[in-house]
């Protein structure tokens, strides 16, 4: 097992950067998701450790050794891709058993190894199938098998469960887990799916546009987001957010008045959120779903655009003002609005964010 680090890595196509100058740092059984949306460079990163992508600048190093000039083949980390990629003419057996076979291991430690493994992950009726006449789930159980078997220093997965449909996709994210947890390999995961990387990674790192925004565990990241692009990102649906003005312009009024204006009313600032907002020149104020709910004492006038009902909750989208939508999150028990309606939205004390308008920093709020 080892480490894997980026140490200033770069990637450019076409002199475009798809992953910049990005410092990195994957702890030695640790399993890190790298979350952000298509096109930010997962896959670029995710391949240069593998080898099969040169950084233009910066190091790759694994297990604390810089392996930029280090074949793939001597890398000694397995790749688990969206596509299974197994070989259709040989059957489950062969395919599990492919990268032992390279290695020149013994018939009877490869039949051990394999059994051991399809055993663990629930393949060992379907040893003798072509990949064929298996699933979706099957067939990257079976490429997991096969990353298993070569016991490498590090797993590097890409959107392995895009394929698969939702109760799958569950099933099979359980077992991941699991499965790292028993091995304890250091893993990189990759996706662009935050509920996957909320519920998988002991540490998710989001990208984008090729630059890291934000590295922590989940809750510290959907707690304290750094950034606009990460509060939006994380959650379903994300963080809402509402550009504000202060009631006068100096730090001063914002700690008298406290509060933010925005299309609509007004939201409570907090000790935090007041004096932080006080520094910006534009600001945008962030607020969770589940930190919202109708009420007649609300803050906010807004106007019903529509109502999901997703079995347990419901999703309020509602229009403040010309400019604003927002979304208020709603248990199914709690009584149902119209569409059309006219509504009042009570903030939570102790729940606004704050950023500037510009880069979208944090500024400050909660936690
Ligand atoms: N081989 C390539 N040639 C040219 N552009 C590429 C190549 N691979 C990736 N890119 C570009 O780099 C960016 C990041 O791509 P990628 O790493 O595949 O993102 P992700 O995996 O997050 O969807 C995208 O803009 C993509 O079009
Ligand atoms: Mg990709």
């Amino acid at each position: 097992m080892a480490d894997v680090a980026f140490r200033g890595a770069t990637r450019r196509f076409g002199g475009r950067p798809a992953v910049e100058r990005l410092d990195l740092e994957v702890a030695d059984g640790e399993l890190l998701v790298l979350l952000g949306p298509s096109g930010c460079g997962k896959t670029t990163a995710l391949r240069m450790v593998a080898g099969l992508e040169e950084p233009d600048e910066g190091e790759i190093l694994i297990g604390g050794r810089v392996v930029n000039d280090v074949e793939p083949k001597d890398r000694d980390v397995a790749m688990v891709f969206q596509s299974y990629a197994l070989y259709p003419h040989l059957n489950v057996e062969h395919n599990i058993e492919f990268p032992l076979r390279r290695r020149g291991v013994d018939a009877q430690r490869r039949r051990q190894t394999v059994r051991e493994v399809a055993a663990s992950l629930g393949l060992q009726e379907l040893l003798a199938r072509k990949p064929r006449e298996l699933s979706g789930g099957q067939r990257q159980r079976v490429a997991l098998a096969r990353a298993i078997v070569r016991q490498p220093r590090a797993f590097l997965m890409d959107e392995p469960l895009s394929n698969l449909d939702a109760a799958l996709r569950l099933q099979t994210r359980a077992d991941i887990v699991a499965l790292q947890t028993r091995l304890g390999t250091t893993t990189l995961y990759v996706t662009h799916d935050q509920v996957e990387a909320m519920t998988m990674g002991h540490r998710i790192a989001v990208l984008d546009h090729g630059v890291l925004q934000q590295v922590g565990p989940p809750h510290a990241l959907y707690d304290r987001p750094a950034n606009l692009f990460v509060a939006k990102f994380l959650g379903s649906p994300g963080m809402n957010a509402l550009p504000a003005t202060l009631e006068g312009t100096t730090a001063h009024a914002a700690r008298v008045a406290r509060v933010a204006r925005v299309d609509g009313g007004h939201v409570p600032l907090g000790d935090d959120g007041a004096a932080a907002a006080g520094q910006a020149a534009s600001l945008v104020v962030g607020v969770r779903p589940e930190h919202l709910a109708l009420s007649p004492s609300g803050t906010l006038e807004a106007k019903v655009l529509l109502v999901e009902l997703l079995g347990a909750d419901v999703h309020v989208l509602c229009q403040l003002g010309d400019q604003t939508k927002l979304v208020v999150r709603q248990d199914a028990s709690a009584p149902r609005p119209a569409i059309g309606d006219g509504v009042r939205i009570v903030v939570a004390s102790g729940s606004v964010h704050v950023f500037t308008g510009g880069s979208g920093a944090r500024l400050g709020g909660p936690g």
